[in-house]
């Protein structure tokens, strides 16, 4: 723990080095432009990976980047984001190699969070037919991690929060994004939505 304590004096002085003001200018307000929802996994910090300093995103993560319905926790996370940051971007990352993702489809119990999990597995039953041309268990994983990107940045877009945001012409982009635990590199996976004329009738 000792060693924490020592990184973190280090860190705050070179940043202050760099600039006096930064802590002052930012205890005062955060004003972040986006909002970064991804996995709890450790590999996967959002402001190193995106190279953005504090204050300028505003993080949101639990295991395999879910975003449902009843999550009071996301769903506030969303509402402060949009409603009182006014943020730009909500981006959904994921990430290939995906522990949870893994888990859920490996019919083997783990407990509490196969209840989290039900989610995916939801998911994988639904598209089973895009599944079956996957020659092996890596592969049928990496697919089930863009799906999942996929299907939360079509939740993000359900949310009342965001479909209030469009309603009254608030400029708001949500996209879904993927990590590459082996080369360090993210991946728009291009379904960038940034109006209700994308979402189904019965969402809007
Ligand atoms: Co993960």
């Amino acid at each position: 723990m000792k060693k924490l304590f020592e990184n973190n004096r280090r860190w705050a002085a070179a940043i202050t080095k760099d600039n006096p003001q930064f802590f002052e200018t930012l205890s005062r307000q955060q004003n972040p432009d986006f909002l970064w929802i991804g996995c709890s996994d450790s590999r996967v910090p959002a402001n190193q990976i995106t190279g953005l300093l504090p204050g300028e995103v505003f993080v949101h993560r639990n295991v395999a980047n879910l975003v449902i319905h009843t999550d009071l926790n996301c769903l506030s996370v969303i509402q402060y984001a949009v409603d009182v940051l006014q943020v730009k971007h909500i981006i959904v990352c994921g990430h290939y190699g995906c522990g949870g993702v893994e888990t859920a489809i490996s019919q083997r119990p783990s407990g509490l969070i196969d209840n989290w999990l039900r989610h995916i597995k939801d998911l994988y039953h639904r598209n089973l037919s895009r599944f079956s041309d996957c020659k092996d268990q890596r592969t049928r994983i990496d697919r089930l991690c863009e799906l999942n990107v996929i299907e939360q940045v079509n939740n993000v877009c359900h949310t009342s929060t965001v479909q209030d945001a469009w309603s009254r012409g608030q400029s708001l982009q949500v996209h879904g994004w993927i990590y590459g635990i082996t080369d360090g590199l993210l991946k728009d996976l291009e379904v960038t939505f940034d109006s209700q004329d994308q979402v189904p009738d019965v969402y809007r």
